[in-house]
């Protein structure tokens, strides 16, 4: 296998950091804190999350919002189809008090009355210097979404490329999605998420496709294991798998040679990560 270090030989297209593991925080601090909401990206970078993973839906006047689902009742108090409500009546609802009913140990009174970031608003509040990494969420249902997205990253100057670097990730169970974004843009790395419902299996011709276009993939970590991680290094893509939440998973995954993880406990990787690399050290001394 090859070490990150050598990964950089790679075209300048699509360069994304492959020097370090990413601490992928998602939906935010999500564990902590209510999902896709400003608070919880912000918890995700205090709690040395390296991206905020953020879902984008579109609603029915044609504003980006960060929100999991297609419809608003299991994160806010309302109900409906995002596609059907306007930003206006987004922005009326409470996307905080579901948390404190769903996890009273976790609860705080300043999460009542939390409002639906529109995807503009966490650029402003996040600034360009944040890492995005960002998921079109139900492109078909949405048509467009993609060059709004590329427009707003364009106006906030994002994403910044670096040579073997870009604050800006798009991810997507898409590929047409992802094929739109990359006709709009080639440099923006991108990752294929891959949704199985039994164990994974996959081909080198598959992989190759996908690294045609993108340069990586994300699955559920339940339903890979250590072949397939090597079958992905061999063909020198990323591989992302989510939602880590167990120190135990963590480490496995990481010993089995990910490049990221999606995790709602930044903080949990970050202290498994930080323990790891001491170790690394202690033993080089
Ligand atoms: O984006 C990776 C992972 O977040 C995909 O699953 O359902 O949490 O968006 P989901
Ligand atoms: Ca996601």
């Amino acid at each position: 296998m090859k070490k990150f270090s050598e990964l950089q030989n790679r075209s300048k297209e699509n360069q994304v950091n492959l020097n370090r593991f990413l601490n992928i925080a998602h939906r935010g601090a999500s564990g902590h804190a209510p999902e896709n909401t400003l608070v919880a990206y912000k918890m995700g970078r205090e709690m040395h999350g390296d991206s905020i993973e953020i879902d984008l839906q579109m609603t029915k006047d044609g504003i980006l919002i960060a929100m999991h689902d297609e419809r608003v009742d299991r994160t806010t108090n309302g109900t409906g189809y995002i596609k059907d409500m306007t930003i206006t009546e987004i922005k009326a609802l409470d996307a905080g008090s579901w948390f404190n009913k769903a996890h009273p140990k976790k609860a705080k009174p300043s999460y009542e009355g939390l409002c639906v970031p529109t995807f503009e608003e966490v650029l402003e509040v996040f600034g360009e210097d944040s890492r995005y990494y960002i998921e079109t969420k139900a492109p078909d249902v949405y048509p467009g979404m993609e060059k709004e997205l590329v427009r707003i990253l364009k106006k906030y100057n994002l994403p910044i490329n670096q040579e073997y670097a870009s604050n800006v990730i798009i991810q997507s169970f898409s590929e047409d999605s992802l094929q739109i974004v990359k006709k709009l843009n080639p440099i923006i790395p991108l990752i294929q998420l891959i949704s199985y419902p039994i164990q994974a299996t996959v081909s080198k011709a598959e992989l190759a496709h996908i690294k045609s276009y993108a340069v990586g993939v994300g699955m559920n970590y339940k339903r890979i294991d250590q072949a397939y991680i090597r079958k992905v290094q061999e063909q020198e893509l990323l591989i992302h798998p989510y939602t880590v939440n167990k120190r135990e998973d963590m480490k496995r995954m990481i010993d089995w040679g990910v490049t990221g993880l999606f995790t709602n406990y930044p903080d949990v990787l970050n202290t498994l990560l930080k323990e790891k690399q001491a170790i690394m050290i202690n033993d080089q001394l």
